[in-house]
């Protein structure tokens, strides 16, 4: 990628695109273009947090396994998100798992590069802030949804989630997941998110795709997120 199609795209970028020439210029040595083949990984829980990652197209998967080999789906990050921020502010180990969802095209920008830019910068500083207030509001979110919700509850939510995470029309949202990942990110079996989602069809909430789910009836599945109590027929 030349300098100029990467500048444009941090340009366009929601965090650094308030950033002085100057800076922004900077910034755009600093970030390396890097492509991923599906399934690729990135990091482990664990690791050290050398680099932050910025994702261009495709999708990341952020998840945990335990020692019985069960997996959970902490998130999955689209285009214009950022991750492995929290190991690169904080020098402590990485907090989960970062695999290529899809193929991907990703800048990575050197912590050793960053700290001191991030430093000079306080509105960017600010904008990290207020990434990891998300990222605490979001966990909170799952919690109550885990200890609260019911199971069609929490799907709903997540569909939901997806869906605005990723700023589509969500009466019109393809989401590009697999039930088995989404069964990873709300606690189900593939089984029941199957039985769940078939029900949803012929309500005409949701359409199935080949790896993928289209939200037809936002308004429903808000409706059936905040009951959160009502039966899976
Ligand atoms: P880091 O700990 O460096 O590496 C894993 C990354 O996953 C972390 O930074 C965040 O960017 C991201 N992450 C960790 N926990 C969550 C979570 N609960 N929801 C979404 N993203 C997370």
């Amino acid at each position: 990628m030349t300098q100029p199609i990467k500048l444009s795209v941090l340009r366009q970028h929601p965090y650094f695109r308030d950033l002085a020439a100057e800076a922004l210029d900077q910034l755009c040595r600093y970030a390396k273009h890097t492509v991923l083949k599906r399934g690729a990984t990135l990091f482990a829980k664990d690791d050290p947090g050398n680099s932050l990652y910025v994702v261009i197209s495709g999708t990341v998967k952020i998840s945990i396994s335990s020692s019985e080999g069960r997996n959970a789906i902490l998130n999955l990050i689209g285009p214009g998100e950022l991750f492995g921020e929290m190991a690169v502010l904080d020098a402590q180990p990485r907090s989960a798992d970062a695999t290529a969802n899809t193929n991907c095209e990703i800048f990575v920008i050197d912590r050793r590069d960053f700290l001191p830019f991030v430093r000079s910068q306080p509105t960017l500083a600010m904008k990290f802030i207020e990434l990891l207030c998300a990222r605490v509001r979001r966990t909170s979110d799952q919690v109550e949804q885990l200890i609260l919700q019911d199971l069609p509850g929490r799907l709903a939510s997540a569909l939901l989630g997806l869906s605005e995470a990723r700023k589509l029309d969500a009466e019109g949202g393809t989401i590009a997941i697999t039930q088995q990942e989404i069964g990873d990110m709300v606690g189900m079996t593939r089984e029941s998110i199957n039985k769940q989602l078939r029900a949803w069809v012929l309500r005409k909430w949701v359409r199935l795709e080949h790896g993928a789910i289209v939200v037809l009836d936002a308004p429903a599945l808000r409706e059936l997120a905040s009951a959160g109590t009502r039966g899976d027929d």
